[in-house]
């Protein structure tokens, strides 16, 4: 499967994403020979530097990134050769001009047929201005048979409001077929394959409901702390950095109705209805329902780490949640009475990220319940925990698994989300990204948290963890009032 050639222009083509993820993503898409000789890429950014100092740069960001592998010299010569750099100051319409006679020049060099792709890495100010000048300048409008795609990275917007409006503004200009929103953890081979384990299998769907799932766990653990991003993340907190987003994602694919069809608009369909049923945060739920926390100095790997109030760019007495835990609940046949209980945090005692389906006894159950645990990073892969006779005269149960991992299973690399996503843009596929309604209805999910956790004299609790534990103690307390207890934490 080849994407047609394309001028792919990337926004922030100096920014930290586009170094770690982006530009390694791309080449790795090269190497595998998904792109076409025609395509080219077209970094824009606000340094100045010239074609050969972008591609220095980018070589050697690639040698750092574990994702890109060993740098293949032939690859990397055919690769090199496709990458341009136009400094571009965002709010200057004259950049967007100058951008635009760049771009005919490669449509003429590389033949790139007027296919566009653009990229926006940038903070989410700039995302409008960004939009409004493509639009203005006509770069958004494409000649047929070409096209012009774009793909806004998140957060897109900042809240409910910022995401309507960037919504509108992209919609002047913009059909919503050609928006690509990201959320790099669609592109994800496990979450992918949550279509596929639950539609294509027999086993699963029959007891996919309120009247076999006990409750369902979702947890996004990571060891890093904000990595530097102190400034973006005070603004931000777990729940605009990885709930609103990627987690409502999981969640969606989790939850959702069978789609009709595999297309984009019957998966988005399916999502969005689940989501609609999901039951608004009261006041009353925010407090009983939800745990938030902020990580203390503590240690990683026996290193002893810093406190998030401590990290550079970070005010001292900052009361950003750097933990969240929700309860998530869903108003539909399907799933009333059955809690998703769903948590991030930054620093936490282990980098795992996994759903837990816990299913209800069974009339002879003894001991822990059958368990579905889908591991989405790292090994991934599937686990069904179920009882079992331990052999002897005697009737004792005993907990064993059936365990499948990628891994061992195929024995190939699995590709990083990223480049499954951009190949998908590249192709026109836009099922594992984002509808403007989803985007919008993540938002106003999250919104009265955000308000109530964000108001200057709230007076919710923000529990302190120490770094390298599972989180506030809270969280637990929470699970266990319901009798239940958090699968990975044991
Ligand atoms: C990003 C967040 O969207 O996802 C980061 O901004 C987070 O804070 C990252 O670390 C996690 O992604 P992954 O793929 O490493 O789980």
């Amino acid at each position: 499967m080849r994407a047609e050639p394309c001028a792919f222009v990337l926004f922030g083509a100096s920014g930290d994403l586009a170094r770690r993820k982006l530009l390694p993503a791309l080449y790795r898409l090269a190497l595998e020979g998904y792109l076409p000789p025609e395509s080219a890429i077209v970094g824009a950014a606000i340094q100045h530097m010239s074609t050969e100092q972008f591609r220095a740069s980018m070589r050697e960001a690639l040698e750092r990134s574990p994702e890109a592998g060993h740098v293949d010299e032939t690859a990397w010569r055919a690769f090199s050769r496709r990458l341009h750099y136009v400094p571009m100051d965002i709010s200057s319409a004259e950049d967007y001009r100058h951008l635009g006679s760049v771009l005919e020049h490669v449509d003429r060099e590389y033949g790139t047929r007027g296919n566009r792709i653009f990229y926006l890495s940038l903070a989410p100010a700039l995302h409008a201005e960004a939009v409004r000048h493509l639009g203005e300048t006509g770069l958004t409008h494409a000649h047929s048979p070409a096209w012009v795609r774009l793909v806004v990275e998140k957060p897109f917007g900042t809240d409910l409001e910022t995401a309507r409006s960037l919504n509108q503004g992209i919609h002047r200009y913009l059909d919503e077929s050609s928006v690509y929103r990201m959320d790099h953890y669609l592109g994800k081979e496990m979450v992918q394959n949550l279509l596929v384990l639950r539609f294509a299998n027999r086993i699963f769907e029959p007891l996919w409901d309120r009247r076999h799932i006990d409750h369902v766990q979702i947890t996004s653990a990571e060891t890093v702390g904000v990595e530097g991003r102190g400034g973006y993340y005070e603004k931000a907190g777990v729940v605009r950095d990885m709930l609103q987003n990627h987690l409502l994602q999981v969640l969606a694919m989790l939850a959702m109705e069978p789609p009709s069809s595999l297309s984009p608009e019957a998966v988005h369909n399916a999502k969005r209805e689940v989501m609609a049923s999901a039951r608004a945060f009261t006041p009353e739920r925010i407090r009983t329902e939800c745990v938030r926390g902020q990580y203390g100095p503590g240690h990683i790997s026996g290193q002893p780490v810093p406190g998030y109030r401590q990290e550079p760019g970070v005010e001292p007495s900052s009361r950003t949640e750097t933990f969240a835990m929700l309860t998530m609940r869903f108003d539909n046949p399907r799933w009333a009475g059955v809690p998703f209980y769903v948590r991030s945090g930054k620093r936490l005692a282990q980098r795992l990220t996994e759903v837990v389906v816990q299913f209800k006894d069974g009339p002879l159950a003894r001991g822990t319940p059958n368990q579905l645990h889908l591991r989405i990073q790292p090994d991934e892969g599937i686990a069904l925990r179920f009882a079992t006779k331990a052999p002897g005269r005697a009737v004792h149960h005993h907990d064993v698994a059936l365990d499948f991992r990628y891994g061992s299973t195929f024995g190939t690399r699995l590709a990083e989300a990223y480049e499954r996503l951009l190949l998908d843009c590249m192709l026109g596929v836009s099922t594992h990204y984002v509808r403007n309604d989803l985007v919008e209805r993540g938002w106003e999910l999250v919104m009265p948290l955000l308000e109530a956790w964000g108001a200057a004299h709230d007076e919710l609790p923000l529990s302190t963890y120490a770094a390298g534990t599972w989180g506030p103690a809270a969280a637990s307390h929470l699970l266990e009032a319901h009798g239940r207890c958090w699968s990975a934490n044991q």
